[in-house]
């Protein structure tokens, strides 16, 4: 047991260390340091709150620690980079859950029967809220897991009226509550129960409606709502900890949300509220593509990269898929030991996760010094003499800034056809994400690679090497 004042002490400390890691997760250098101090962040927090005073059974909470320990390795070790947002939304799930049994809990207690006046409003309300948002979280989280697995029909369900639908849903959840403060001892836990349902019900809805295209935005939004649900659950057992680490992970998710939307050009509240259908962005057709499409073979690309002195790599989805990360960093060690410039270029919505080009490149080792954001490296593209896209489509679309038809018009993209020479290396000529045409493919300065982006990898490292 430790007292209360060595509690408060270490309680702080992790809330530091928190801070700490969400700095540190910023930029790539730094990133491990930062899961280093969250990971001694929340070991300090969880002993300073098993071993605080007034908590029993020991034995069972080291037991429930152990077994859930285990589970999450395995599910951790398991997951495949590609599936990680259902981990992340499935996760998500168990803290609404868990705000809504600590909301049942701290209810039912006999601690909250003895509070009187403004204190027992005050902590109904704290526990009608929290239960509010964490049965939202956890339906939504659940429905978002499945749109993602493929078990929930990724397609919007969109029924007329379903807005108004939802508001009169919220103002009975409102009406609920007032009624629910009202009630004495622990008669209100039916209105408790049955805001529960309602509010499940809404977290299912919401996220029906919202097409399979926009869940990595809507996973990031529930990261934000189990935020606040374990905040709201921190007011509840009086855990300042709770209540800090919660706002941090709520306003953390709420800011990865927005900056996804913008790097999609969508609208944030639009997403939300399921306003697009199943497609990524909204508009109409983007003009018939003019020109003509040229291939090239693995040798030739080889040439070409013999005879360049600068570099640029655009990485994207399709990388991921072929895994092409290592043997494309054993063609970058070549070219940089034959004196060329080599820097990849990563779009922030490259792949379908935040970071996911970083987090493959990084497994690969190469260096973040050659690894640089969009923003930094589109004006030194018109001085690049070839820029290599490997599985990326959507994000070097240049419809995206010349063609107000485009579906994905004013998405900031990669302007890789600056150069002056492109590669794409892809299997066919099919869409990316956004299902939309690319007219780099088509441009005078750009070369088709076709094939596997792995295998086309290997191929030109085997002439590089020649
Ligand atoms: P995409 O536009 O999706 O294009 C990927 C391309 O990779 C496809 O056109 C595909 O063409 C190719 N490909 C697939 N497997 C391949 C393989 N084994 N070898 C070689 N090529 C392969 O990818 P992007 O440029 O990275 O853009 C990302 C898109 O996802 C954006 O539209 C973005 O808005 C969206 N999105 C991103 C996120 C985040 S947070 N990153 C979240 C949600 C949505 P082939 O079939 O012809 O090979």
């Amino acid at each position: 047991m430790i007292v209360k004042e060595i509690q408060i002490a270490a309680y702080l400390f992790a809330s530091i260390l928190f801070i700490l890691s969400l700095g540190s997760l910023s930029s790539q250098e730094s990133a491990k340091r930062g899961v280093f101090y969250g990971i001694i962040g929340m070991i300090i927090a969880v002993l300073a709150t098993v071993l605080g005073q007034g908590v029993a059974g020991h034995v069972y909470i080291i037991a429930a620690i152990a077994i859930a320990s285990l589970i999450g390795v395995m599910l951790a070790r398991r997951v495949e980079m590609t599936a990680m947002p259902q981990l992340v939304a499935i996760l998500h799930s168990f803290v609404g859950l868990a705000a809504v049994l600590v909301g049942f809990g701290s209810y039912l207690d006999p601690h909250t029967q003895m509070l009187e006046g403004t204190e027992r409003t005050i902590h109904l309300v704290e526990v009608y809220v929290g239960v509010f948002i964490g049965a939202l979280t956890f339906t939504g989280s659940i429905i978002a897991w499945g749109k993602l697995e493929g078990k929930v029909r990724s397609k919007p369900l969109l029924y007329p009226g379903r807005h108004l639908v939802n508001i009169i849903l919220l103002v009975v959840c409102v009406v609920l509550g007032v009624v629910f403060a009202g009630e004495e001892g622990v008669q209100g836990m039916t209105h408790l129960y049955l805001m529960t349902a309602i509010s499940g019900f809404i977290g299912v809805m919401l996220v029906m409606a919202i097409g399979g295209a926009d869940m990595p935005v809507v996973v990031s939004m529930l990261n934000s709502y189990s935020g606040w649900a374990a905040s709201a659950a921190g007011f509840m057992l009086g855990n300042d900890l709770l209540i800090v680490t919660g706002a941090l992970v709520g306003s953390s998710g709420a800011i990865l949300s927005i900056i996804m939307c913008e790097a999609m050009n969508r609208s944030f509240f639009s997403v939300i509220l399921g306003g697009f259908g199943n497609g990524p962005a909204a508009g109409g057709d983007a003009k018939a593509m003019e020109g003509e499409v040229t291939s090239i073979t693995h040798e030739e690309t080889a040439h070409l990269l013999k005879d360049a002195k600068s570099l640029v790599i655009v990485p994207g989805y399709g990388m991921a898929v072929a895994k092409a990360q290592y043997p494309i960093y054993e063609m970058v060690q070549l070219l940089r030991k034959d004196g060329k410039q080599v820097r990849f270029a990563i779009h922030p919505v490259a792949g379908r996760l935040p970071g996911h080009m970083n987090v493959l490149l990084a497994e690969a080792n190469v260096p973040y010094d050659i690894v640089l954001e969009m923003d930094e490296i589109n004006e030194d593209l018109p001085d690049t003499d070839v820029v290599m896209v490997i599985g990326a489509n959507d994000v070097v679309n240049p419809g995206a800034q010349d063609d107000p038809s485009s579906p994905i018009y004013g998405m900031p993209v990669i302007e890789a056809w600056k150069a002056e020479k492109v590669i794409v290396m892809k299997r066919s000529m099919s869409v990316g994400y956004a299902g939309v045409e690319n007219p780099l493919f088509y441009k005078n300065n750009t070369d088709m690679l076709y094939g596997d982006a792995k295998e086309s990898v290997e191929k030109i490292l085997g002439f590089l090497r020649k």
